[in-house]
């Protein structure tokens, strides 16, 4: 837990009348969670009273650096962020420590040896997501399988972990093989244009892994387009569980989703309010997680709010 007191604005912010101000660099709109990611933010600051300050930085690092750098003069209470990628955040950090501006990570992770730059990081397991995908397949396959991997941002935590993770849970089946593997930067686009590309040059693809649904969705209409029926010819794995992978889910053009919550608003809230006068918080939140095949989907969908 983070001592109470160091580098924290402090003081009677929170109290009636002296409302907290966070500045929160959000990654970009890549996405259905970054999207649903950013409503929670917003209205969880505006159910808790916090003075929202957002910026987009179009999945730039340069962008989200300036947009902390403009909190750090600013003066906000709390700065919160969802880093790009995981290297090169020391710097500016370090000005946020020296301004005594405390910084919460959500949703992605640095990789920094000094853990002193930030005061808590609040975000899913990411390793784990890639393992659970991987497990299922490991479960499910018989024979040779050749899968097609669509990672994520490239440097960005969760494209390094969630195939980590997978190749952990697959390592005990050396019949299934990753036989290529490609960015298409968590976008639809992305997975589409990936996957145009992968179907001439690897025929012979059986398994799509895409690290979230919207390089998955992007897959299936890569895969239609090549007169081929996603969720039968091509089987495919993606993480997040947003409606319109849920609802491919549900159709069987999807097979497996590993879900991702991006509704990390509230924490966050209730952490930042902490931070800011000086308590204690743990040093990591873990998300709560599930998975769902096509049954569990059908089951779900209706209830699904993003
Ligand atoms: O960092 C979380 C990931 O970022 C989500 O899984 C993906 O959809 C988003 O772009």
């Amino acid at each position: 837990a983070c001592g109470a007191g160091d580098g924290s604005a402090g003081g009677s912010k929170g109290a009636a009348g002296d409302k907290i101000v966070m500045g929160f660099a959000q990654v970009g709109a890549e996405s259905g969670w970054r999207t649903a990611n950013t409503k929670s933010v917003r209205e969880s600051a505006r159910t808790a009273g916090i003075e929202l300050k957002f910026s987009d930085a179009q999945q730039k690092q340069e962008n989200q650096i300036k947009a902390i750098r403009s909190y750090i003069q600013q003066k906000v209470d709390v700065i919160a962020f969802s880093p790009v990628v995981e290297t090169g955040w020391d710097a500016v950090l370090l000005e946020a420590k020296r301004a005594k501006i405390p910084v919460i990570l959500t949703d992605r992770a640095i990789d920094s040896t000094d853990t002193s730059l930030y005061k808590t990081f609040l975000g899913s397991d990411f390793v784990e997501e890639g393992r659970k995908a991987g497990k299922w397949l490991a479960g499910t396959a018989s024979g040779p399988v050749n899968v097609a991997e669509l990672q994520g941002t490239t440097g960005a935590a969760p494209a390094i972990d969630r195939q980590k993770g997978f190749k952990e849970a697959i390592a005990q089946k050396p019949d299934i093989k990753i036989v290529a593997s490609q960015s298409g930067d968590f976008t639809r686009a992305g997975g589409k244009q990936v996957m145009e590309a992968l179907l001439r040059s690897h025929p012979d693809i059986d398994v799509v892994y895409a690290h979230n649904d919207d390089m998955g969705l992007g897959a299936i209409e890569a895969i239609k387009a090549a007169g081929k029926k996603p969720g039968t010819d091509i089987k495919i794995i993606t993480v997040d569980a947003v409606k319109a992978g849920m609802q491919a889910l549900a159709d069987g053009e999807i097979n497996y989703i590993v879900e991702c919550n991006p509704l990390l608003g509230d924490q966050l809230m209730d952490l930042a309010k902490k931070v800011v006068k000086g308590e204690s918080v743990p040093e990591r939140v873990v998300t709560e997680e599930t998975t769902f095949t096509t049954e569990q989907a059908k089951k779900v969908l209706k209830d699904r709010k993003y």
